[in-house]
């Protein structure tokens, strides 16, 4: 059974020097409001010793500002000049992509499908050819529906492994880290709430019932997984046009990927909730769902279920895989 406990531990993890490992990871959409920051933390990440920035325009921009940093890693930039997306994934064991273009007030995620949906299955070609065997975080919305995009354009190209294509939904277990210590006046870094489903709106479930808030008044409890599953309308809203959030983004991304790192170099006991290829609904027609999983050296080591949880609970469950199979589908 995973413990919530060991999340915790995840976020500290990708600073230490205690254990130095030699990853090359490459970020396509390098130059991006997620891109920029993601890859300043990953140039403080001592596990990642070569990292490739590619973007369409301005990677070799961030790769030259982030290269001064004097950590271990050798950085560079390509663009699509002289096969740059090839060169910058060959080799690569861990991709991370959050190309693609951002929500506006008054959109939904889903609205962002038609633009990047051809985006993420392009990348995923290059991917395919270049980097078959690496980890693929896909960050790019809406992550419902690009995630199984990219299975099923690398299942064409027989090259599809499902224990290393993952949806990253740690955004909203920070998020929920962080508003769950605001009803509770709590230390936000000691919180962890395990956040299942999927990562949009009523998709998105927290499940208080497995902190120690469980008993928490019931308004208060409701309000608090609303503003989880639509925090990001939150950021949208503020930035007024600008885009959606990037900087905590950054920080989910920075995480989820040295989890992987940790995982592939043999850490034990890395548990993360991602968005994968999933046995756990399959049966009920939902091919992926984020539920807790141990990362190995091969990716998903172990996929966990959701054990006992509350009977309202099961209820937001019922409804996200409503939607879920509709995202997935489309
Ligand atoms: P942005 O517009 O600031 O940056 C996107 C970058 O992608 C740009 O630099 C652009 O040049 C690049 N790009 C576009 N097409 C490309 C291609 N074919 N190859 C390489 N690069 C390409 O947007 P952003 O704020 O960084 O957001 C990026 C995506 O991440 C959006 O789809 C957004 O909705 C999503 N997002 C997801 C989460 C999550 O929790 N999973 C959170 C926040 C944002
Ligand atoms: C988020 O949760 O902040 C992202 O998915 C971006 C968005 O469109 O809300």
């Amino acid at each position: 059974m995973f413990s919530a406990r060991r999340q915790l531990v995840n976020s500290f993890r990708q600073f230490s020097t205690s254990a130095i490992n030699n990853y090359k990871v490459t970020v396509l959409g390098a130059n991006g409001g997620i891109g920029q920051p993601l890859s300043l933390l990953l140039k403080l990440n001592h596990k990642v010793t070569d990292l490739a920035l590619y973007d369409l325009r301005g990677a070799p921009g961030v790769a030259a500002d982030v290269s001064h940093i004097p950590t271990n890693s050798t950085v560079k930039g390509y663009t699509p000049e002289n096969d740059g997306l090839a060169q910058a994934l060959k080799g690569s064991d861990v991709v991370i992509i959050p190309a693609g273009v951002p929500r506006k007030p008054g959109m939904t995620r889903d609205d962002l499908f038609n633009t990047n949906a051809s985006i993420v299955a392009s990348l995923a070609v290059a991917v395919a050819d270049n980097s078959p065997n690496a980890s693929i975080l896909i960050i790019s919305n809406p992550v419902n529906s690009t995630v199984p995009i990219v299975s099923e354009v690398l299942k064409s190209k027989g090259v599809y492994n499902p224990k290393k294509l993952f949806g990253v939904t740690t955004l909203d277990v920070i998020r929920a880290s962080r508003f769950i210590s605001e009803v509770a006046s709590t230390d936000p870094t000691k919180e962890q709430v395990t956040v299942v489903g999927g990562h949009s709106g009523i998709t998105i479930v927290p499940l208080i019932s497995k902190t120690v808030h469980k008993d928490v008044a019931k308004d208060t409890k409701d309000a608090l997984i609303h503003r989880i599953q639509f925090g990001g309308d939150e950021v949208v809203k503020a930035k007024d046009g600008a885009g959606s959030a990037t900087l905590s983004m950054a920080t989910a991304g920075a995480r989820m990927a040295n989890s992987v790192l940790a995982g592939l170099s043999g850490e034990k006991d890395v548990i993360e909730p991602t968005f994968i290829d999933n046995p756990l609904y399959k049966s009920e027609g939902v091919e992926f769902f984020s539920s807790p999983v141990t990362l190995g050296p091969d990716g998903v080591h172990e996929v966990h279920g959701l054990g006992t949880i509350s009977a309202e609970e099961e209820e937001l469950i019922k409804t996200a895989k409503e939607t879920l199979k509709k995202n997935i589908q489309k």
